[in-house]
């Protein structure tokens, strides 16, 4: 005990059953929390948030478990895939989260709010599919994404529904439903983390060395998912007050690397 161990609350981690998502529920188990883990399997509730149905399957899911009041929600579920699949899960999917649980958190006394964006927020996007992303037009979004994947540039959609949430957090936190309902709303920009997502590209010398190049990372390298948890559990604690409609890029540096020090404008 340190003198500031929290008050046990009531969370909703989506993803929950792999990598970042995982380690978040485990990390704020381990603190005294109550966790209601949504994946598509594997987890406390199953629900496909890539779908209507999925996601209309949240809210009354999580009340079974949880009750009527929610001290967080962490929207961590994502898929990496050059398909439309990308768009419905990693922004539709997480906006929804947030719009169907938030009457839930207003009904906490410190209710707090975080999605997991990425470094990838960062990178090259296609500017007509964030656009879409960010009018709410899913329909119109995932057949941009139909297009780019069948021109050959489907790896521009990760990016683009990385960039977008990370805008629609950013909107969206200051907002009277959010900031003047007292919930900070945040995301968390991960660099290269060492979960099922990455293993695959991160097997290979060459797979290592382009990922790196894309993504350089000069403290400490690739992160353990538990590196992204610990931040994802303080944004979303009692302590965090005053934080809202930031992007914590926990990257190793590859922000910095990549942009450098004058991104404040003139
Ligand atoms: N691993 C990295 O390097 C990295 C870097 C930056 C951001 N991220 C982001 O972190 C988040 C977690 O990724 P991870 O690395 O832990 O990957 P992961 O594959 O280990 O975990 C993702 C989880 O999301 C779940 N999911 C996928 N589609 C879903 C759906 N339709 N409905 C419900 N759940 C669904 C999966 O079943 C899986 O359990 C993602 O949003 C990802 O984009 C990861």
């Amino acid at each position: 005990m340190n003198g500031q161990q929290e008050e046990s609350r009531r969370y909703v981690v989506t993803g929950a059953a792999s990598g970042i998502g995982l380690a978040t529920k485990t990390l704020l188990e381990s603190q005294g929390h109550t966790v209601a883990g949504v994946d598509l399997r594997g987890s406390d509730i199953d629900a496909d948030l890539s779908v209507q149905a999925g996601r209309d399957a949240l809210a009354p899911a999580v009340t079974a478990i949880l009750g009527d009041s929610i001290d967080g929600v962490i929207a961590v579920a994502g898929v990496a895939a050059p398909t439309a699949l990308t768009v419905r899960v990693n922004y539709f999917g997480a906006v929804a989260s947030f719009e169907l649980l938030r009457p839930l958190l207003a009904n906490s006394a410190a209710p707090r709010a975080a999605v997991v964006a990425s470094f990838s927020a960062l990178q090259q996007n296609d500017a007509e599919l964030v656009t879409l992303l960010r009018s709410n037009d899913e329909h119109g979004a995932i057949q941009r994404a139909d297009t780019l994947a069948s021109n050959g540039h489907g790896d521009l959609i990760y990016a683009s529904t990385k960039r977008a949430i990370a805008e629609w957090t950013r909107a969206t936190s200051i907002t009277a439903e959010w900031a003047g309902a007292g919930i900070p709303l945040n995301a968390v920009g991960p660099g290269v983390i060492l979960t099922p997502m990455t293993e695959q590209l991160l097997e290979t010398p060459e797979g290592r060395e382009g990922l790196m190049a894309a993504v350089p990372m000069p403290l400490n390298g690739p992160a353990a998912p538990s590196v992204i948890a610990g931040s994802l559990a303080w944004l979303t604690s009692a302590q965090n007050s005053h934080i809202t409609g930031q992007v914590l890029f926990v990257d190793g540096g590859a922000d910095v690397a990549i942009r450098g020090a004058q991104i404040f404008g003139t």
